[in-house]
């Protein structure tokens, strides 16, 4: 089975080549995703960009009815509704998440993670939610606790629907944070050895086992996930699951490796709309 699996991708990686020329070094960020959009738009002309937001939904038209079937009677409701409790009740001290965060915390989650340049390091959108209980005189929420933080995250990213995606990545150690996450993605790892670009980049649109993969492009806009319906997935959860399935050893969530992939990865997503929240399988 694992030996099929393999040769399966290895001849999905005809294409390699081209898909290693988007692997270029200290290429600025939009122009990697040009390369990768042109990428899966030569090999997929007939689907849109502004449908790989629905990931591998874009390439499965019957999958895609049924999310939407689900999707109008969302059968998670009630964990956001647990996560909008949490963002309202306010701290020991009186005050609350959106006196603390920017904007209110509202419309600003397609910015993040975003280069702290005082901290000298990416910080995500959960980092800056941890930031706020802390000044608060609060404990810091485990960021990869589907309960906690994901529920509250489930709630606060869903004030931010409809923004567009806007990574910034600018000066020398935020690119240097960019190009470490962009090495993370296309850098081979674990028993199998494959990469992130392996399955989301050359193998995107094609079957592994059951499953359809999706591309880079558009993943990051849409988290968490509800997978089955109930089962609250974060991005970073996500990363640790599809890092155990080639059998590497998951980095830590919210370390400097998963962040700065976080950072690369959400801006491959620049200019699609954010939409917190949604089923997958
Ligand atoms: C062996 C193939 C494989 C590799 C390598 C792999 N993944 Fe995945 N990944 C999958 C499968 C299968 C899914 C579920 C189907 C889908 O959405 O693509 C998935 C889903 C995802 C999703 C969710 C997409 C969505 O819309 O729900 C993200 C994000 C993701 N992977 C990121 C990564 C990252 C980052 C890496 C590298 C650390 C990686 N994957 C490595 C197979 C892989």
């Amino acid at each position: 089975m694992k030996q099929q699996i393999i040769m399966k991708l290895l001849t999905g990686m005809a294409g390699l080549g081209m898909a290693l020329g988007v692997a270029t070094a200290h290429a600025s960020p939009e122009q990697d995703k040009q390369d990768l959009i042109r990428y899966f738009t030569s090999k997929y002309p007939n689907v849109k960009v502004d449908d790989y937001v629905y990931g591998a939904l874009a390439f499965d038209p019957d999958s895609k009815a049924q999310y939407d079937a689900i999707m109008e009677f969302p059968p998670f409701d009630s964990q956001i509704d647990a996560g909008r409790k949490m963002w309202e009740t306010p701290f020991k001290n009186g005050k609350t998440y959106a006196s603390c965060l920017p904007n209110g915390g509202k419309m600003i989650a397609g910015t993040y993670p975003m280069f702290d340049e005082a901290k000298g390091k990416v910080v995500t959108l959960e980092d800056v939610v941890n930031d706020c209980r802390v000044a608060n005189g609060e404990a810091p929420l485990k960021t990869s606790d589907a309960k906690t933080m994901g529920a509250l995250s489930a709630y606060m990213r869903s004030l931010s629907d409809g923004m567009i995606m806007n990574i910034k990545v600018q000066g020398p150690k935020a690119t240097a944070a960019y190009e470490e996450g962009k090495k993370t993605f296309f850098r081979r790892t674990g028993q199998l050895n494959f990469a992130c670009a392996t399955c989301h980049v050359q193998n995107a649109g094609t079957r592994l086992r059951s499953e359809l993969l999706s591309p880079v492009v558009g993943q990051a806009v849409h988290w968490p996930v509800f997978r089955g319906g109930d089962t609250l997935v974060t991005l970073q959860n996500r990363y640790t699951g599809c890092f155990k399935m080639i059998r590497a050893v998951p980095p830590a969530q919210d370390s400097t490796v998963m962040n700065d992939l976080e950072y690369f990865h959400s801006a491959m997503s620049n200019g699609l709309p954010m939409k917190a929240s949604v089923f997958r399988k």
